[in-house]
C-alpha cells in the first residue's frame, strides 16, 4: 500500500498535497507584529520543504494578546500587507498558508524565551483574563475580563479572521491551547468565574465557542476551519480529556473541520510523561469519539512513527515542529525513506 503521510487529504475545498503540517511556532521576531523577511524565510523554507500545510505562528487578534512585544499580531491593515508576500510565497510552492489566531490572556506581557521567560521588565502592559491570579508567580498579574471585554474579544478574532483571508490566508486555527486565553476560560483551574462564563462546563466553553462559531461564520465556506485544544491539563481537577471529547462534539457542530490535539500548558508543575508520540492518543480517541478530523503533535520525529500513526487511524494529519525546524525538507526526506513521492521545485530537481 502507498504511504499515507503523502496522500491527499481534502477538508472542505481545500486539498492538502500530503498529511505533514508545519505546527505554528512563535519566533519571537516581530516588531508592532509585524512579520518581516525572517518569517518569510522560515515559513516559506519549510513550504520548499514539501510539508502540505505551513501554520504561521501564534499570532495575536489584538495587542493586549500578544505573549511578548515580538509576537506577530494581526490587528491592523499594515500587518495584512506584511503577510500578503509570505502566504503567496507558501501558495507558489503548492503548499496551503495557514495561521494561527491567538490571545494569550493572562500569559501575555512576557520576555521572549532567550531572554528568560516570565515577568516584563518596564515597558510591558497589563495582561487580561477570565480572573486576576497569575499563571505563577513569574508572571505579571492579569486584569479580569469584564462581560463586555469578553463580547469584544469575540469581536477580536473575527475581525483577525477577516483580516486572514485579505492577507491571503486558507486556513484559520483558533488557539485553545496552552494555557492562553481560551484554554484559560475551559479550564477550572485558571477559570473561577462566578458569571455565565465560568463554574460549569457550558459556561466555560461559552466563550471558546462563541469565538468558534463567530470565526467559522465568517471565514468562507470553502476553506477549513481549525481549533487548537490541550486535551488535559495533567492535573487532577483541571481539564482533560473527557471534557476535550465534549468540547470537540461542540466544535464540530458549529463547523470546525479539524482538531490539533496538543496538551499542557496551563499548570506550571504539571508532570508530564513526556515520550514519542505522547499526546497521539489524544487524537485517536477525539477522532474517533466526537467524530472529527484530528492531527496528531507532540515528538512525532520520524517518517515510519508518523506512518503508524495514520495507518492505525488515529489522526488524518501529523502536525510538527521541532523536527521541522532541524529539517526543513523532512518530507522530502520521508518520501524517500516510504518510497512516495513528494513535489520539489524545478530549481531543486538536480539533487533529487
Ligand atoms: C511551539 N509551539 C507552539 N504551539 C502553538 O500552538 N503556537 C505557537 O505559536 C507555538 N510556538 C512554538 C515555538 C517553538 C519554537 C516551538 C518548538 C514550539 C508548540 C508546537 O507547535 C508543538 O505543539 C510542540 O513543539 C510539540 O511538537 P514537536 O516539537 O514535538 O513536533
Amino acid at each position: 500500500m502507498s504511504a499515507q503521510l503523502f496522500s491527499p487529504l481534502t477538508l472542505r475545498e481545500v486539498t492538502f498535497r500530503n498529511r505533514i503540517f508545519v505546527a505554528p511556532m512563535c519566533q519571537y521576531s516581530a516588531v508592532d507584529g509585524l512579520p518581516n523577511h525572517w518569517h518569510l524565510v522560515h515559513l516559506g523554507s519549510r513550504a520548499v520543504g514539501g510539508a502540505a500545510l505551513v501554520i504561521a505562528e501564534a499570532t495575536a487578534v489584538r495587542d493586549v494578546g500578544r505573549i511578548s512585544d515580538a509576537d506577530l499580531g494581526i490587528w491592523n491593515e499594515e500587518q495584512v500587507e506584511a503577510f500578503r508576500p509570505i502566504t503567496s510565497f507558501i501558495k507558489d510552492q503548492g503548499a496551503i498558508a495557514g495561521i494561527q489566531l491567538a490571545h494569550a490572556g493572562r500569559k501575555g506581557s512576557t520576555k521572549i524565551p532567550w531572554l528568560g521567560h516570565g515577568k516584563m521588565e518596564a515597558g510591558g502592559w497589563t495582561p487580561v483574563g477570565p480572573g486576576d491570579t497569575p499563571f505563577s508567580a513569574s508572571y505579571p498579574i492579569p486584569r479580569e475580563l469584564s462581560a463586555s471585554e469578553i463580547e469584544e474579544v469575540v469581536n477580536d478574532f473575527v475581525s483577525a479572521a477577516n483580516r486572514a483571508r485579505a492577507a491571503g490566508f486558507q486556513v484559520v486555527e483558533i488557539h485553545m491551547a496552552h494555557g492562553y486565553l481560551l484554554h484559560e476560560f475551559l479550564s477550572p483551574i485558571s477559570n473561577l468565574r462566578k458569571d455565565a462564563y465560568g463554574g460549569t462546563l457550558d459556561n466555560r466553553m461559552r466563550l471558546p465557542l462563541k469565538v468558534a462559531s463567530a470565526v467559522r461564520d465568517v471565514w468562507p465556506a470553502e476553506w477549513p476551519v481549525f481549533v487548537r485544544i490541550s486535551a488535559t491539563d495533567w492535573t487532577e481537577g483541571g481539564w482533560d480529556v473527557e471534557q476535550s471529547i465534549v468540547l470537540a462534539r461542540k466544535l464540530k457542530a458549529v463547523g470546525i473541520d479539524m482538531i490539533d490535539c496538543s496538551s499542557g500548558g496551563n499548570v506550571e508543575r504539571a508532570t508530564i510523561p513526556l515520550a514519542p508520540g505522547y499526546q497521539v492518543s489524544f487524537a485517536s480517541r477525539i477522532r474517533k469519539e466526537a467524530d472529527i478530523a484530528t492531527s496528531a503533535v507532540g515528538l512525532i520525529t520520524s517518517a515510519k512513527q508518523a506512518e503508524a500513526i495514520l495507518e492505525n487511524g488515529e489522526a488524518d494529519a501529523i502536525s510538527m515542529a521541532r523536527q521541522l525546524l532541524r529539517d526543513p525538507y523532512f518530507p522530502m526526506h520521508a518520501a524517500k525513506e516510504l518510497g512516495a513521492e513528494v513535489h520539489w521545485p524545478n530549481q531543486y530537481l538536480r539533487a533529487k
